[in-house]
């Protein structure tokens, strides 16, 4: 598969199908994708890999956790500026829409919101951890890592879906994976194959015009 097959076929799957997915494929993607490029060769990822019977275990793990949790990071900005504020809007409806839930269908959407934390099904996962000491630049590199990631499992026929919603569960993520001291949850990942039956995973995610985002000076 090219690069830009990949980049295209790539997408956020919201409903996984059950089949698992071998830890040997996942070591040798995240080897693979351990060349991407980071400022200084620092390589600030930290991943911890969730599959098999620690999947098992995080799952019960997080269904008997009742202390409450202080996010590792605010998502998006408090007041989110247009056009952005807007982006994530549609998303939202598209998304919702698919799946026929209207916008007064509160706990439909909540639900929704709450499969984030059983993976969307997935069998697999990741975690990504960076030490807290890191800024803007090193986050930046964990980006890079990731969409490396994400189109290598691509090639391999694997779908996945980037989860921030996870930096909400920061502490109870850090203690199950034993996260090293210092550390915080940037995001995690769900991993596996795309339940193609699936309303939600026939969202298609719109872009900007090129006009928008850039200028030929
Ligand atoms: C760092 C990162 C975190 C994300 N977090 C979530 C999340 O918590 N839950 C979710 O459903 N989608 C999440 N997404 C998926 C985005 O909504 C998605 O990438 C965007 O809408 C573009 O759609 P596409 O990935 O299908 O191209 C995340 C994506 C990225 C890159």
């Amino acid at each position: 598969m090219k690069v830009s097959e990949a980049i295209l076929l790539r997408k956020s799957v919201r409903q996984f199908l059950k089949d698992p997915v071998p830890n040997s494929l996942l070591r040798s993607l995240l080897e693979q994708a351990s060349r991407s490029p980071s400022g200084g060769n620092l390589q600030p990822w930290h991943i911890y890999v969730i599959n098999e019977t620690s999947m098992k275990d995080f799952l019960s793990f997080q269904d008997s956790w009742k202390e409450p949790e202080v996010p590792a990071y605010e998502i998006y900005p408090h007041k989110l500026k247009e056009p952005y504020r807007t982006y994530r809007y549609e998303l939202g409806e598209e998304m919702y829409s698919l799946l026929g839930i209207p916008r007064e269908d509160k706990d439909a959407r909540v639900n929704q919101v709450l499969k984030n934390f059983t993976f969307f099904g997935a069998p697999a996962a990741i975690f990504c951890f960076i030490d807290k000491s890191m800024g803007p630049p090193q986050w930046s590199d964990l980006g890079m890592f990731l969409q490396t990631f994400m189109l290598l499992a691509k090639e391999a026929g694997i779908d996945t879906c980037a989860q921030e919603a996870w930096s909400m569960k920061h502490n109870s993520v850090s203690k199950f994976v034993e996260a090293e001291e210092g550390d915080m949850l940037f995001c995690g990942m769900a991993i596996g194959y795309s339940d193609d039956n699936a309303m939600v995973n026939s969202l298609i995610s719109e872009r900007r015009s090129i006009e928008d985002w850039a200028k030929f000076l």
